[in-house]
């Protein structure tokens, strides 16, 4: 046998008239003859033609959907439409077999709700291996972006004691028997017994840490899973997602308003000109998809066409009294068409923040000084003694893609804010040392990884852009 060859460099430079041996799983086999080929090493399917003369009866039955074979053949150029070239097969192997009558998936279109349940097999459908190609190179094209600009890729801790959020929302992390774990005299957990000798828990952020090595290493980055327990069902949360998290020393909210942007449009960028074929595909579903719906709910521009149109603008950049006062002048508004209220001081729902990017500018918008009582204890406080330095990048069709900000670098308005929040100082002992023994101003950032894989994919859930969902009541796979 010769050695096997993958579809995607036998594509890109066809060796015609030679010998060639493919393996993959069989996305179609027509009229007893076209088998469409699929290895995943690209969108692409290589065409194999067989003669059913030359070959037993009960091996091609066992040519069915998703069964996986190894073909070995001629290269030859088709002659039929859609393909350049095509193997004549001369042998025909079955590596595994797929039982039609048993196998959950079937040759047409199914629900991605149906599809999460099987997310053994999903991955084989043309959809989902375009997303988790484009997902690895989402992923590639961060490390890329950081490394060519001298930033250093720190791994932050995944289990720790604090709250970077101080929001709660986190997952327990412990040994201690959960029917009977050693109590303390007033009757409350003693978690001196536990395994850290303290209450830890999975993290929520990296950035308490990106903080410590920005503070040394001047650039850095973090990128790794994250974990928050809010029991919110939507098509934008995850129990277990992953962050990436720049933290630089020296830079202002400005500057970190700039890095945002251009690392977003980097991206998008990369898959653009890397990816072409996937998001081609993509493309073509959504649109398929929206001609059952009713042309008002439709994407005003087709996938490839907005990622194109977000890369060339600059993005609005407003301040969030600013956004309030837009929206408080906004035709939703005063039809009293928004759910929640708009006042100063509240947070920005997604439906404000929808008719922001969507309606009002019609491309990304960062808003900038929230409001400090709704954003978190190490945000810089700006001088009207009333807001922080904070910043959110919000998306099309998303929302909030980054969230970010100027930090504290003040310990003696940072202990102010931490004592009016409740954030006792023994537990960050060591954030409060930072300010005192060579701070610097500094900021940083997080970005979303699925919601940005969700930007680019086109894809209505989260949960279809990582391959395994953690979700409130469901972690299986
Ligand atoms: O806005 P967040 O909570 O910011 C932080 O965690 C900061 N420590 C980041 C920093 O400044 N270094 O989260 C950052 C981003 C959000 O903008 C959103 O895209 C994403 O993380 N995110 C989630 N994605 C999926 N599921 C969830 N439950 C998410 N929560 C936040
Ligand atoms: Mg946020």
């Amino acid at each position: 046998m010769t050695k096997r060859v993958e579809i995607a460099q036998l594509l890109a430079q066809p060796p015609i008239g030679e010998t060639i041996t493919v393996s993959g799983w069989v996305r179609a086999f027509r009229a007893n003859q076209f088998i469409a080929l699929n290895d995943g090493s690209s969108m692409n399917n290589l065409q194999v033609v067989v003669d059913y003369e030359n070959f037993d009866e009960a091996l091609l039955k066992k040519v069915s959907f998703h069964s996986c074979i190894s073909v070995t053949g001629k290269l030859v150029e088709s002659k039929g439409a859609g393909q350049s070239v095509e193997v004549a097969a001369e042998q025909l192997s079955i590596l595994g077999e797929t039982n039609p009558d048993e196998y959950a998936l079937q040759p047409k279109r199914q629900t991605m709700e149906f599809l999460r349940e099987k997310a053994h097999f999903r991955m084989r459908t043309n959809t989902f291996s375009a997303v988790f190609r484009i997902r690895h190179a989402l992923a590639f094209a961060v490390h890329k972006y950081y490394n060519d600009r001298n930033f250093y890729y720190l791994h932050t801790p995944i289990i720790t004691g604090s709250d970077a959020e101080g929001a709660g929302e986190m997952f327990r992390v412990t040994t201690l028997p959960p029917e009977n774990p050693p109590k303390k005299e007033d009757g409350s957990v003693d978690w001196k017994s536990d395994f850290f000798e303290k209450a830890t828990n999975l993290t929520v952020s990296g950035q308490l840490q990106a903080e410590i090595g920005a503070l040394a290493l001047g650039k850095v980055y973090t990128f790794g899973p994250t974990f928050r327990a809010e029991n919110s069902n939507t098509s934008r949360h995850l129990a277990e997602f992953w962050m990436i998290e720049p933290e630089v020393a020296f830079y202002d909210i400005q500057d970190d308003m700039d890095l945002a942007e251009d690392f977003v449009k980097y991206l998008i960028n990369y898959v653009l000109d890397n990816y072409r074929a996937d998001l081609e595909f993509l493309d073509k579903r959504i649109k398929d998809l929206e001609k059952n719906i009713k042309k008002e709910e439709r994407r005003e521009m087709g996938l490839i066409e907005t990622l194109e149109f977000v890369v060339a603008d600059d993005f609005a950049r407003i301040t969030y009294t600013e956004a309030v006062n837009l929206l408080q002048n906004s035709k939703p508004y005063k039809k009293g068409r928004f759910q929640y209220p708009v006042e100063w001081g509240n947070d920005l729902q997604a439906e404000h923040e929808r008719w922001l990017v969507e309606k009002k500018f019609k491309k990304p918008v960062i808003v900038r000084d929230y409001p400090k009582d709704i954003k978190a204890f190490y945000m810089r406080l700006n001088d009207d003694g009333k807001t922080v330095a904070a910043m959110d990048v919000l998306f099309p069709g998303i929302g909030e893609v980054i969230g970010g900000s100027q930090r504290e670098e003040r310990l003696d308005v940072l202990k102010a804010r931490m004592e009016e929040m409740d954030i006792p100082e023994e537990e960050l002992w060591w954030y409060l040392e930072l300010r005192k023994f060579g701070g610097a101003p500094h900021a940083g950032f997080g970005l979303g990884f699925e919601r940005m894989i969700q930007f680019v994919t086109g894809m209505g859930n989260i949960r279809d852009v990582v391959p395994f969902p953690r979700t409130p009541g469901s972690a299986e796979f």
